[in-house]
């Protein structure tokens, strides 16, 4: 059985006073706790610290957007794994199509920080998705299955335990045009399917696969009613106490 992980992915949104106030809002709101689902708060880098006091035994844990695959050093404007660590970070997203996109990250980029992610505890949300042309014309499942292949290239079955992967179809992101249900659906079978090859079946039934675009309080009951859809990794209608809170108690 995998528990359902609902995480927000703040984005460069939220001063600390706006997201303390959002984080208040859904802890009222899961005061009864999260019902077997696994929530996660991904804000940005200034707002760690302040939340992890807030979040420190609540049912909500608290993810970075990305890091840095060093240690310490020379590393200007970079965060390292253990400073994630030390502020209570759980998670960290990596290689969202964002950072592909805006900050040159690669496939090779992604599996290093996965790598050192892993080595410091922390449980990375490996983000995959194709654009839109590659859509139409036919690649999203090769592209999509390449990201997975090259991103997870090295990894141990036992360090597949702490990992999570989210399918993000770029075209979905921002735009209001989601998935359909059943072609997020395929796509999340197709990554299950090459999880069985790298690893065996055990490994892939146990690993939670997050849909992300366009996710909303109206389109989640039917996403989260796919056989191969885990839970969802959710951008705008992360911002709102209210949105969030229904996505987090879908049906
Ligand atoms: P939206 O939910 O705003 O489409 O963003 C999705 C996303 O990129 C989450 O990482």
């Amino acid at each position: 059985m995998r528990t359902p992980i609902l995480a927000g992915n703040w984005k460069m949104y939220k001063t600390v006073g706006e997201a303390v106030e959002l984080v208040e809002g859904l802890l009222a709101g899961l005061e009864h706790g999260a019902a077997g689902r696994e929530v996660v708060v991904c804000p940005p880098f200034t707002a760690l610290y302040p939340l992890s006091a807030l979040l420190a035994e609540t049912p909500i844990a608290l993810g970075a957007q990305d890091m840095y695959p060093e240690v310490q050093g020379a590393f200007t404007g970079a965060i390292s794994p253990v400073m994630l660590k030390d502020v209570g970070c759980r998670y960290v997203i990596i290689g969202h199509s964002e950072r592909r996109q805006l900050f040159g990250e690669t496939d090779e980029s992604v599996n290093r920080k996965l790598k050192a992610a892993l080595a410091h505890g922390l449980k990375p949300i490996m983000c995959v998705g194709e654009s839109k042309p590659q859509r139409d014309s036919g690649q999203a499942e090769p592209v999509v299955v390449g990201q997975v292949r090259a991103g997870l290239e090295g990894l141990t079955a036992e360090q597949m335990q702490s990992l999570v992967i989210a399918y993000e179809p770029i075209w979905a992101i921002g735009t209001g045009d989601t998935a359909t249900p059943a072609d997020a659906q395929a796509m999340h079978a197709a990554i299950r399917a090459t999880l069985v090859e790298l690893y065996g079946s055990e490994v892939a039934e146990g690993l939670r696969l997050q849909y992300g675009g366009s996710v909303k309080p109206d389109n989640i009951d039917e996403l989260m009613a796919q056989p191969d859809i885990d839970g969802a990794l959710v951008g705008g209608a992360a911002l709102k106490a209210d949105s969030f809170l229904r996505i987090v108690k879908f049906q």
